[in-house]
């Protein structure tokens, strides 16, 4: 690539950020001889009503679907209907009214570190450093210190913050507490990524490049990501599904694969948002999101 400005400007965005052993290959989709696809997480019938002052508030009717080992499930909705309630279910922080949610098969019954949740605010210790954030989880769980060490160190090289692994939390700008955050949860291997509006509150180039790593993760390690966003055009360049809910209390009303991702992760580009396939999602996606 040579060195002019021009060039600089097409060069892909994957250099912008220092990711390093990504293998481009990709997960490799399921095929029919392998027979039906087992669920990871299961959602039967959910209901979710909170005790608000003046009687329930009901924010979540019916929720039936299924995850995927491997899926990358964008939630899109509007203000209020219920997609953290959904997400705070599957974490395991609250538990349904009626239905019920399985991983494994096995009931969610409270959290654990089977699943991993990156917030808008990332809840890092801000007076100790990216690496001891990091290893935070496995010495929790009484991981021996020559076992976690070698990986601390991976996850950092991961996320491309190796050359900031001393500095405090509070030294790093927002789209570098977001890297330790999901290099924190990443860590302990969890089954499936939990993300709420994780990117929300970046400026936009952040916001970027933190949606580039994130998609690489995906790719490279073939980790089940459940994530929530506002913005149409964020779920279509991350996701392999889209889940769309209704206005409050919050139902699905549209499910669909999308495979822009893919493309963005082999073009190394993400040109094809300025396609007429990609323009099309969009439209109808903010229209159904704007009739609610
Ligand atoms: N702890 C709570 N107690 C009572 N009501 C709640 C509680 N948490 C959420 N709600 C209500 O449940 C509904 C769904 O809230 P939730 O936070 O899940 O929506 P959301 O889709 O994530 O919204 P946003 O896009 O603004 O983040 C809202 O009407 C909200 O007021
Ligand atoms: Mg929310």
């Amino acid at each position: 690539m040579s060195d002019t400005w021009k060039d600089k400007l097409y060069e892909p965005s994957d250099e912008l950020i220092a990711v390093e052993n990504v293998n481009y290959e990709g997960p490799e989709p399921h095929t029919e001889e392998e027979g039906p696809r087992e669920e990871l997480i299961s959602i039967d019938h959910v209901d979710l009503s909170y005790s608000g002052n003046t009687g329930p508030i009901k924010a979540l009717e019916n929720i039936n679907f299924n995850i995927f080992p491997g899926e990358f499930v964008c939630v899109l909705g509007p203000s209020g209907c219920g997609k953290s309630t959904l997400l705070k279910i599957i974490a395991g922080f609250i538990s349904p009214t009626e239905g019920s949610i399985k991983l494994d098969g096995n009931e969610i019954k409270g959290t654990d570190w089977h699943r991993g949740v990156v917030f808008q605010h990332p809840p890092l210790f801000e007076w100790y450093t990216v690496r001891s954030n990091i290893a935070f989880g496995p010495k929790m769980r009484g991981v021996p210190k020559e076992e976690y060490e070698p990986l601390v160190e991976e996850y950092l090289k991961k996320v491309g913050l190796s050359e900031f692994a001393d500095k405090k939390i509070y030294e790093l700008s927002g789209g570098m507490k977001q890297r330790v955050s999901i290099a924190r949860s990443l860590i302990n291997d969890p089954e499936i990524l939990l993300m709420d509006e994780p990117f929300g509150a970046l400026d936009a180039l952040t916001r970027e490049s933190v949606q580039d790593l994130t998609r690489k993760i995906w790719w490279e390690t073939g980790k089940t990501i459940f994530f929530i966003t506002h913005d149409v055009e964020e779920a279509l360049l991350l996701g392999s599904r889209i889940i769309v809910l209704s206005r409050h209390p919050g139902r699905v009303i549209e499910d669909i694969p999308v495979s822009f991702s893919r493309q963005v992760i082999q073009d190394c580009s993400t040109d094809v948002k300025f396609s007429a396939e990609f323009y099309k999602y969009r439209e109808q996606l903010l229209r159904l999101i704007n009739s609610q």
